[in-house]
């Protein structure tokens, strides 16, 4: 039997707008209390304002008051096991841990499954921010206030 959350993101990629790429994507995350958010990607004739079916359905659920996920699965219409891209896992790292599960639709019953951590090691966070503003680094470099 299909992962239920893997079929959720197919159904969802039923509704992707995508007049330029032909590539559809559907993207399915569930909170910490089991609720599923779904999204497709939303092509642009601009190109740069593409949607990305995970940023879709994270945005809906983050929307909806959510901030804690257990699980995101991501299918495209070609089942080819495409991963969330590079802006899409640094969306899901604001809110999920390292740990976050990642399942990725290759068809047949069968996914590539990893966590945020391999998909995105190292990243920038907010405990990024607060400790570089704890050590002071927030401010002008001492160099760079001399030669200004
Ligand atoms: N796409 C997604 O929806 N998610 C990703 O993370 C990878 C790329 C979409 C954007 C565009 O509509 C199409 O796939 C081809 O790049
Ligand atoms: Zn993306």
């Amino acid at each position: 039997m299909d992962d239920p959350l893997i079929e959720r993101a197919r159904d969802a990629l039923a509704e992707a707008y995508v007049p330029y790429s032909e590539y559809r994507v559907g993207a399915a995350l569930k909170t910490a209390d089991g609720t599923v958010f779904t999204g497709c990607n939303i092509e642009n004739a601009n190109y740069s304002n593409s949607l990305h079916a995970e940023e879709v359905a994270i945005g809906a659920a983050v929307s909806a008051g959510h901030r804690e996920f257990d699980r995101l699965a991501v299918s495209s219409g070609v089942r080819d096991g495409v991963t969330p891209c590079g802006m899409c896992r640094q969306t899901l790292a604001e809110f999920c841990a390292d740990d976050l599960t990642i399942v990725c639709d290759l068809g047949d019953s069968e996914v590539a499954t990893y966590t945020l951590g391999e998909l995105l090691p190292e990243t920038i966070s907010a405990s990024t921010l607060a400790d570089a503003d704890a050590r002071g680094e927030t401010e002008p470099p001492h160099d760079a206030e001399e030669s200004s």
